[in-house]
C-alpha cells in the first residue's frame, strides 16, 4: 500500500509539472489555469499513464493523451458548476469558476479547454514518437466519442432535465455511465492506445480498459453522489448537498447509503475482475489497487 501511495503521488506529479506548462498569460488563459491548475485528484491522467504502462509502454509516452482528458474533465467541470446547470460555489476547494470570473468567461474558459484537449491529445510529443500518428488519431477519436452525445454531454443532458430525472436504477445507470464512465474509460483506452504505435498490443487488453473502466465509472459516480451526502465539503472540495438542493435522483435517493456502499464494491470488484481478462506485457497491479483506493475515497 505504501507503494501504491508513491507510485500515485509520482504519477501526479508528473501530471501537475506537464499542465503547468500550458495556458501561460493572462484573461482567458488564466481562468482556464484557475480551474486546471486547482489540484484536481487527476484520476484521469493516470489511468492513461498506468494504462499504458500496463500495454507494455510507458507513462510519459500517454502523459499528453491524459493531460487532454485532464482539461476535457475541467471543461466538464467549469460547465457542470454553472447556474444553468448545477449552480455551485465550490470546486476543487475553491469558489467556482463562474464565480471569480463571471457567467461569460467561464463558458469560454470551458469551450477553450474542450479545444484545448483535442490540440493536446493531436501534438503529443515529449518521450513519444514513432508511430505517433496513428495512435493520435485513435485517441482524438476515443476522447471525442466520450465528451460528445453518445458520452458525457448527453449523460449531462439527462442529469440536468428538470422533470426528466430517471425512476429506475437502470436509468440512473445510463446516465451515470454517459456523464462520468465515459471520460474515465477514455482515459483507459486512450492509454492502451498509445502504446499502440510501437508495438503489438493484444485486443484483449483495449477490451479489458474498457471493461474496468466501465465497473470504475460507475463504483466513482455512486461514491460521488454518497459523498454529496456523508462527505466534508473541507475534503471533498465542493458543497454537500448539492443533488439535494438540485432534486436530484441519485444512487443515494433510490437505494441509500447502505445499498450504495455494496454497489461500490460490487463494481470495484468487477473493475478488477475485468483486469483479468487482457494478455498485458505489463503488471496491473497498480490499477487494482486504484480501484480498491477510490471506493473508499473521501475527496
Ligand atoms: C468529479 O470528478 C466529477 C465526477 C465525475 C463525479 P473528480 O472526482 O475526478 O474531480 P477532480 O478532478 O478530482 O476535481
Ligand atoms: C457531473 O456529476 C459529472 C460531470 C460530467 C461533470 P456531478 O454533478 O455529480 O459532479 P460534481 O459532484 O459536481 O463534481
Ligand atoms: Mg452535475
Ligand atoms: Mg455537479
Ligand atoms: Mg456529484
Amino acid at each position: 500500500m505504501e507503494q501504491f501511495a508513491q507510485q500515485m503521488e509520482t504519477a501526479r506529479r508528473m501530471v501537475e509539472a506537464r499542465l503547468a506548462r500550458f495556458f501561460p498569460g493572462d484573461g482567458l488563459a488564466e481562468a482556464m489555469r484557475y480551474s486546471l491548475m486547482a489540484g484536481g485528484k487527476r484520476i484521469r491522467p493516470i489511468l492513461a499513464m498506468k494504462f499504458c504502462e500496463a500495454a507494455g509502454g510507458t507513462p510519459e509516452e500517454a502523459l499528453d493523451f491524459g493531460c487532454g482528458v485532464e482539461m476535457l474533465h475541467t471543461y466538464s467541470l467549469i460547465h457542470d458548476d454553472l447556474p444553468c446547470m448545477d449552480d455551485d460555489d465550490l470546486r476543487r476547494g475553491r469558489p467556482t469558476n463562474h464565480k471569480v470570473y463571471g457567467e461569460c468567461v467561464a463558458t469560454l474558459a470551458g469551450d477553450a479547454l474542450q479545444a484545448a484537449a483535442f490540440e493536446t491529445v493531436l501534438s503529443a510529443g515529449g518521450e513519444w514518437r514513432h508511430g505517433g500518428g496513428a495512435a493520435k488519431a485513435m485517441a482524438a477519436r476515443i476522447l471525442a466519442e466520450a465528451a460528445g452525445e453518445r458520452g458525457m454531454c448527453g449523460g449531462q443532458y439527462w442529469d440536468t432535465l428538470g422533470d426528466g430525472q430517471p425512476h429506475t436504477e437502470t436509468e440512473l445507470t445510463e446516465i451515470n455511465d454517459k456523464k462520468t464512465g465515459a471520460l474515465l474509460r477514455a482515459a483507459c483506452m486512450m492509454g492502451v492506445a498509445a502504446s499502440l504505435g510501437r508495438r503489438f498490443v493484444d485486443d484483449s487488453c483495449m477490451e479489458a480498459a474498457r471493461e474496468y473502466a466501465t465497473n470504475l465509472g460507475l463504483a466513482f459516480q455512486i461514491r460521488d453522489d454518497m459523498l454529496d451526502v456523508i462527505g466534508d465539503a473541507g475534503a471533498f472540495g465542493k458543497p454537500i448537498g448539492s443533488d439535494a438542493s438540485n432534486g436530484k435522483t441519485t444512487y443515494v435517493t433510490l437505494l441509500g447509503l447502505e445499498e450504495c456502499k455494496r454497489r461500490v464494491l460490487d463494481y470495484t470488484a468487477g473493475a478488477k475482475a475485468a483486469l483479468e481478462k487482457g494478455k498485458w506485457p505489463g503488471g496491473t497491479e497498480f490499477l487494482a489497487a486504484l480501484a480498491d483506493s477510490l471506493a473508499n475515497r473521501e475527496k
